[in-house]
């Protein structure tokens, strides 16, 4: 039986590829997708998320709207690597949606899904954490419905919002320290350390251009995003952050864990946003009460020629 799956999402062109490889991937059922602002604000990450499942051919699985906003704090900087509509510029060029968004909100439509689904539900979270972090808030009983969360974000040497923040924990980082510290759900953490590691090169863009009019109009997307990451990659290439947390729900396993304490900064000095794992020995950091019983798998490393084919591959079937 195929893993049942909800994506939460800011697409965001990283998360279109990740969207696409949650469609294309038949070891997961797509039950559901949930939408929150991040890299464009949530009117636009939404309708980005229902144009992208129409162009995969998956207007079966519901769209729910979920946080507009951090859930204390508000977001201290426009993003712009995706491009004002979150596509390059391209957002309105993708067929309209095949259906509206659906009529419940994010949380409700977790709480549904949740509890309708055959058997636990991986949750991969690809934006800021406020729509899980309400969720579990507001719905304690309904953690024994989640196998894991797969959530793409942290960086262990450093951020990319801020010199010590990666985008999805700085743009809520109260949420972020709800999930990953406060809750003891089994949780891996896909940070920058690895997923930067992941960059796609213009070659592999050109093979999955090539393999049809969707592999085309995914590379279509990303344009504004890889002229945004030339800078840190020194080379034309798209960094598929959000892919990679897909593909460990899609292959759990395909990413190398390292189990830590962590804990995220919710000050406002220049390490807001920031994820603190402790890699002290055991014995040294329960000395200083560390709780080792909360700890998260860190994806530390993988198999990147495999992972890129294995992406590549699956969504060329699309
Ligand atoms: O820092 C990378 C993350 O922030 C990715 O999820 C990307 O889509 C942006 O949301
Ligand atoms: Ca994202």
């Amino acid at each position: 039986m195929s893993t049942p799956l909800i994506v939460d999402t800011d697409p965001g062109v990283d998360d279109a590829f990740a969207l696409a490889l949650a469609a294309a991937s038949p070891e997961v059922d797509l039950i559901g997708v949930t939408t929150v602002f991040g890299n464009v604000p949530l009117a636009r990450t939404t309708d980005n998320a229902l144009r992208l499942l129409s162009l995969f051919g998956r207007d079966d699985v519901p769209v729910a709207a979920g946080a507009d906003r951090p859930l204390v704090h508000p977001l201290q900087w426009p993003a712009h690597a995706h491009g004002s509509d979150g596509l390059s510029g391209q957002a309105d060029t993708l067929p309209p949606p095949g259906r509206d968004v659906d009529g419940r909100d994010a949380v409700t439509l977790l709480v549904d899904l949740l509890t309708a689904a055959p058997a636990p539900v991986t949750i991969v979270a690809v934006g800021p954490l406020t729509n899980v972090a309400l969720l579990l808030a507001a719905h304690p009983r309904l953690r024994s419905r989640i196998a894991r969360l797969v959530v793409m974000g942290g960086g262990i040497a450093g951020g990319n919002a801020t010199p010590s923040a990666e985008f999805n924990i700085a743009s809520d980082p109260e949420a972020a320290r709800r999930v990953l510290v406060e809750e003891d759900l089994p949780t891996v953490l896909v940070p920058l350390d690895l997923t930067m590691r992941c960059a796609v090169d213009t070659t592999w863009l050109g093979e999955l251009a090539a393999s049809g009019p969707v592999g085309r109009t995914l590379v279509g997307l990303t344009p504004t995003y890889r002229a945004y990451y030339q800078r840190s990659l020194g080379f034309d290439g798209l960094v598929m952050h959000d892919a990679v947390a897909v593909a460990e729900a899609v292959r759990p396993g395909v990413l190398t864990p390292a189990r830590y304490p962590l804990d995220v900064d919710c000050t406002f000095g220049p390490g807001r946003g920031a994820v603190v794992p402790d890699r002290r020995p055991r014995s040294v950091s329960e000395e200083f009460g560390v709780d080792q019983d909360r700890a998260v798998d860190f994806a530390v490393d993988t198999d990147l020629d495999g992972l890129r084919s294995f992406v590549l591959e699956r969504l060329k079937t699309l």
